[in-house]
């Protein structure tokens, strides 16, 4: 369960207390922090580390610290690339500093992920996350990943043309091993792995915190929009830090507006399954306050419940016609640019890009048109002619 939104909106307090509620039903479960401005240990008011951390009977609770996880997790390619650096002349902090690689934090993150799956380790895993824009990052990493590999591959490739290049530092000059180009590439078997896990609805499901107010809606339809574009089933929206319709006058004019932006909420997300927590007269710290918290957000339900399978892609045949249709809410049509790159389509949407690798009957054909309707895009392909698939 993954809890996203825009920075202050809640994430963390609706994550510790969605966390605490499903440990106290029973469930076996780790709420994980993948924000490198950790704050469940202040929600919590428990120091917590790198390390899993037992807050009470059926809860878990860790903040991955990535200098932890290059020393344990990357000990191997760290270590390989700052003694490549040193034997270059690179003094041995920075060559130390030198073996963070983008994507690494986010890799462990989603290691544990899938750590936790394949040992059956927990019956739920609550995830924490830095606003947005990580988050998305995170979430499209492992459709990356084969390029990421691949990029890994070609840093270690290029030192050993460095290093044959450097005259009589050839000998000096460690060479990757067998072994470490073998971890690259389990590393990518294992982002695949990731990827299934993601993907698949009756596994993950991603929630977002939103608040009453209009630039936490406006960041939060972006997110959803990109969400729909990687695939991932959102099947939430927490509205959280409502006020109280009996809040004094002092607040008329706030909940004016807030009526307004609820009605908004409503109406945009719809047929999102659409949950509330009211604003706290006091600080929501604590285990108490969690509680509470999630009381007011789930009541009786079991905040574990799937709200939605759905997948924001779909794949069919429709009257001789091969269509891709993706489900991306609140985008213009002006704002999308599709390419076919040999047997992947490239969709943009603003800033986000996404590679759909597509089924073998539909990489052979040319993409026909694209529509919009009814908030999904419909990329149709031409029949194969030679089948005689009918119209066009
Ligand atoms: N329903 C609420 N009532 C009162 N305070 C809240 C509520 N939800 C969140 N807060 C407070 O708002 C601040 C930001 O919440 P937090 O969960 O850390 O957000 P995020 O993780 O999205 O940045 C914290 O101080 C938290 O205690
Ligand atoms: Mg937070």
């Amino acid at each position: 369960m993954i809890y996203t939104g825009k920075g202050g909106v809640g994430k963390t307090s609706v994550a510790a207390a969605t966390a605490l509620k499903a440990a106290r039903m029973g469930y076996r479960t780790v709420l994980m922090s993948t924000d490198a401005a950790h704050s469940v240990s202040d929600s919590l008011e428990l120091p917590l580390s790198g390390q899993i951390t037992t807050v009470e009977k059926n809860l878990d609770a860790i903040e991955i610290d990535m200098l932890y996880e290059l020393e344990t997790r990357w000990k191997e390619i760290q270590r390989y690339v700052s003694s490549f650096l040193m034997s270059q002349g690179m003094d041995g902090i920075s060559s130390k500093e030198m073996a963070v690689l983008p994507g690494m934090e986010l890799m462990s993150a989603l290691f544990y992920v899938e750590d936790f799956y394949k040992r059956d380790a927990y019956d739920v895993v609550v995830m924490d996350t830095a606003p947005t824009g990580e988050t998305l990052r995170l979430l499209s990493f492992p459709e990356i990943s084969e390029w990421y590999t691949e990029r890994l591959y070609g840093v270690f490739r290029n030192m050993m043309k460095i290093a044959r290049m450097t005259v009589g530092k050839v000998m000096s000059t460690p060479l990757p091993s067998e072994e470490l180009l073998g971890d690259i590439a389990a590393m990518g078997d294992r982002m695949r792995d990731v990827q299934k896990i993601l993907l698949d609805p009756e596994v993950t499901s991603i929630r977002l915190v939103v608040n009453p107010e209009k630039m936490v809606i406006n960041e939060t339809k972006r997110a959803f929009t990109y969400m729909c574009l990687y695939n991932l089933t959102v099947e939430a929206l927490i509205v959280n830090r409502v006020i109280p319709q009996d809040a004094g006058d002092f607040f008329k004019e706030k909940l004016e507006e807030q009526e307004r932006y609820l009605k908004i909420i409503n109406e945009s997300f719809d047929p999102l399954t659409i949950l509330k927590a009211y604003q706290l007269p006091s600080e929501l710290v604590g285990i108490r306050s969690l509680e509470k918290l999630g009381d007011m957000v789930f009541g009786d339900v079991d905040p574990t419940t799937h709200f939605s399978r759905e997948k924001p892609m779909e794949i069919y045949t429709n009257d001789g016609m091969d269509i891709i249709s993706l489900n991306l809410p609140f985008t213009m049509r002006e704002s999308v640019n599709l390419y076919k790159a040999g047997d992947n389509l490239l969709v943009e949407v603003g800033h986000y890009r996404r590679s759909i690798s597509l089924p073998t009957t539909f990489a052979k054909q040319e993409p026909k048109r694209a529509e919009f309707k009814d908030g999904r895009l419909l990329i149709m392909f031409q029949g194969d002619e030679d089948g005689g698939r009918g119209k066009r």
